[in-house]
């Protein structure tokens, strides 16, 4: 199998909403960890978020809101490369092969489909159902072998890899490297304020159920005083949270924005109820955040460098991926483009 020499690291976020406390605590501290010491490649996957119909102006709002965050956040577009997949053709390109590779009884398996398509299966769009398709594309078109997400996104990636090992052994190459999944240490799951056995998600049609990384301290502590919990006091030991989701969510969320353990922050709080916990939690989400909202807010107000910024990336990653995705194209036959 042919390996790149340094790995190469690639992960993608759809502009469908405005990027959420749950983004952040799971995914983009850590995209913004592995800076240090890595290429990075970090795509915000527009191509992806129109597989559900988006409103253009939307769109291109969610698009410039996610660029502005994930740089308030602490990734470098000039040290790594931080682009939108739609402006670099070598992705589209690529799904098409792959496409052609992966048997439709492979994306049949997909559960992330399954579940986003429910029982609407013969009305949601194609390209929800070539969506791993895409995404392996995304990776593979500049060989990256690192590709940190969530644990719910474990399975595109080994489709990634079945994809690749059927394109190497149909044309009788070693093009396509193996992919390592990166679950974040203490992959933090944070869950919904208004339901805490599903996910927060910027998707979520409630706006209470999550906190956005656009939200005003007002809202975060009006957000976090009206999350669901029970009428219990809270406990000493984590044992005793077993069956209270909402408590666990909240003292997880906690301890991730003050660099502590759950069960330390029991002990702060332990024989009180819900209202001066969710008062100091309220405090310690605002002390968080609120530099990484001012900061996005100021980049925002200058939307021509967050465009150029943009652009800039895009054509820094096709510089990898074109050559790539030119190869690729002529192992399987087709005539050179130029
Ligand atoms: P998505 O919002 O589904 O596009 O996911 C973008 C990234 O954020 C993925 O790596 C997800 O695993 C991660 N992520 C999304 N929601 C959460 C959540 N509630 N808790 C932890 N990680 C999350
Ligand atoms: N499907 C991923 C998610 O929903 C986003 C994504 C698209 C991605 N392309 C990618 C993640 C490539 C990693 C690598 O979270």
């Amino acid at each position: 199998m042919s390996k790149t020499p340094s790995p190469r690291i690639f992960s993608g976020i759809a502009p469908s909403g405005v990027p959420t406390l749950g983004n952040y605590l799971g995914a983009l501290r850590n995209w913004v960890q592995l800076q240090a010491g890595h290429d990075c490649l970090y795509c915000i996957v527009d191509q992806h978020a129109i597989t559900n119909f988006q409103d253009p102006a939307e769109l291109r709002e969610k698009t410039r809101i996610m660029a502005a965050i994930l740089i308030a956040c602490g990734i470098d577009p000039e040290k790594n490369i931080l682009f939108h997949q739609s402006a670099v053709a070598a992705h589209a390109r690529l799904a098409w092969i792959f496409n052609c590779i992966t048997r439709v009884g492979w994306l049949n398996r997909m559960t992330q489909f399954k579940d986003k398509a429910g029982k609407d299966r013969e009305a949601v769009s194609s390209g929800l159902y070539v969506y791993p398709n895409l995404m392996a594309a995304d990776v593979h078109a500049y060989h990256a072998t690192l590709v940190p997400v969530g644990d719910d996104q474990r399975q595109h990636i080994e489709l990634a890899n079945d994809i690749a090992e059927k394109f190497n052994h149909d044309y009788g190459v070693k093009f396509f490297p193996r992919i390592e999944t990166l679950i974040p240490p203490e992959a933090a799951r944070i869950m919904s304020l208004r339901d805490a056995t599903k996910k927060m998600s910027k998707s979520d049609p409630s706006d209470q159920s999550r906190i956005n990384l656009n939200d005003s301290a007002d809202t975060i502590a009006l957000k976090i005083r009206r999350a669901k919990t029970d009428s219990e006091p809270l406990p000493e030991t984590i044992a005793e949270l077993k069956d209270r989701p909402e408590a666990i969510n909240l003292l997880g969320i906690y301890a991730a924005v003050t660099g502590t353990t759950p069960a330390a922050s029991l002990m702060q709080f332990a024989g009180s109820g819900f209202g001066p916990f969710k008062e100091k939690l309220a405090e310690a989400l605002v002390a968080h955040l609120s530099p990484i909202t001012a900061q996005a807010q100021r980049l925002l107000a200058d939307q021509s460098y967050i465009d150029s910024t943009l652009q800039s990336g895009a054509r820094r990653a096709a510089a990898i991926a074109d050559p790539i995705v030119d190869e690729a194209e002529r192992i399987i036959g087709f005539l050179p483009r130029q």
